[in-house]
């Protein structure tokens, strides 16, 4: 595929017409329609609400699934900590279950282990672009009535089983932060099909709007220019996405294709550049999945090579910037010490201690994670750092 920028003439067209809109009533949130239409058409979902980030989804989504102080979640520690701080900001309590070994994604075996009355919700990450076996943890939260919600900041147009990755569970959320395979600097979309969940979504994230749902973000003047009129039917956030923010993304969402192919490039560069190497070892695709790379995670044997010495030498002979996964989310000091705002004084999560080992195989992972970065735009880049790949191996074997 050709060379391609990473924003194009579609979305300074589209803030154009945002702005030619001079954000007048009757034109705000146009965009954000829109978007949201072209977003639930492409994720074959029925909804679609756009939200100001990833990690607002999260919590929208853990409010509309009715989740309630006290109530637990389960959710893997192997993320970026969005994931389980959302669960804290619903004022219920992260449950982590643990990552298999070889694709570094939550099992239904993991979470089954950690299942107590208590819980009513699970979110799976698709860790790196590749979605966990959804059809086992989906039977599992069927048989004891709990909601999926599927964490997919870091997933986009991946299938599974021949269903696009967002459709597997009861609602997905996506994120458009400057990292992600889509863009707009910041931003969030939650999908379902549950029209009943949409309206949830559509007012908690709304300040609770009465005159809006699912299918209609947008309160006309007609509605709000009462004095009789009563806006607010229930609690909510002001968790709404911008027009602008909405257009730079809706330009995003029609080059999908080009941007999820570009980080697929990629992959296959570091892919052939590991070749059978015994001591680098790629996540596991397993038969029936497509992985979207937001990044190619390989874990490294450190009894072979360290980490930092792997890193240093891959700089000197001119290796991009490497990272390393996220502290496990229970490691930070915020988990280890509770350090919730007072929640922590509820004795909501008195019976977990964050300071012993609480997913062996998640803490075996994550010193050991490097992330190769797969945002390469043009391929001479991606070809000459997988070439680097090949000294550094080349180097150390
Ligand atoms: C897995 C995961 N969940 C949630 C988020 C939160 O998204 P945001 O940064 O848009 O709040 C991110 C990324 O930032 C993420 O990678």
């Amino acid at each position: 595929m050709d060379d391609i920028d990473r924003i194009s003439n579609k979305e300074k067209q589209y803030i154009q017409e945002v702005l030619a809109g001079q954000f007048s009533s009757s034109s705000t949130y146009q965009m954000v329609t829109r978007l949201e239409k072209a977003f639930a058409k492409a994720f074959h979902s029925k909804h679609a609400v756009a939200m100001v980030n990833g990690t607002a989804t999260l919590h929208m989504a853990l409010e509309a699934a009715g989740v309630q102080p006290g109530d637990e979640v389960i959710c893997p520690p192997l993320t970026m900590s969005s994931t389980s701080l959302a669960v804290l900001q619903t004022n219920a309590v992260p449950v982590f279950a643990d990552v298999d070994k070889d694709t570094f994604l939550i099992t239904a075996e993991a979470i089954q282990k950690v299942l107590t009355e208590k819980t009513k919700a699970i979110i799976t990450v698709s860790l790196y672009g590749l979605s966990p076996q959804m059809q086992e943890i989906i039977a599992l939260a069927k048989q004891h009535g709990l909601t999926v919600i599927e964490d997919n900041a870091q997933c986009y147009g991946a299938y599974q089983n021949g269903k696009i990755v967002g459709t597997l569970g009861h609602m997905a959320s996506y994120s458009f932060q400057s990292s992600k395979h889509l863009t707009s600097g910041e931003g969030g979309m939650v999908i379902t099909d549950n029209d009943e969940l949409a309206n949830r979504l559509r007012r908690y994230s709304g300040l609770g709007y009465a005159g809006i749902s699912g299918t209609k973000g947008r309160i006309t003047k007609d509605d709000i220019q009462s004095p009789e009129y009563e806006r607010h039917v229930i609690l909510g956030w002001n968790y709404r996405m911008s027009d602008l923010c909405a257009a730079v993304a809706l330009g995003q969402l029609e080059r999908m294709e080009e941007l999820v192919t570009i980080r697929r490039r990629a992959a296959k560069y570091w892919q052939e550049a590991l070749g059978d190497c015994t001591w680098l070892h790629p996540q596991l695709v397993k038969e029936g999945n497509s992985h979207s790379y937001w990044t190619y995670a390989v874990a490294l044997d450190i009894e072979k090579v360290g980490w930092h010495e792997f890193r240093e030498k891959w700089k000197a002979l001119g290796g991009d910037g490497i990272y390393a996964a996220w502290k496990l989310a229970y490691q930070e000091p915020m988990f280890r010490e509770k350090a919730f705002l007072n929640r922590e004084k509820l004795g909501i999560y008195d019976r977990y201690d964050y300071n012993q080992t609480v997913c062996p195989n998640a803490e075996f992972l994550q010193p050991r994670l490097l992330q190769f970065k797969t945002n390469y735009y043009k391929e001479d880049e991606i070809k000459r750092q997988a070439e680097i790949l090949r000294q550094t191996m080349a180097y150390f074997s």
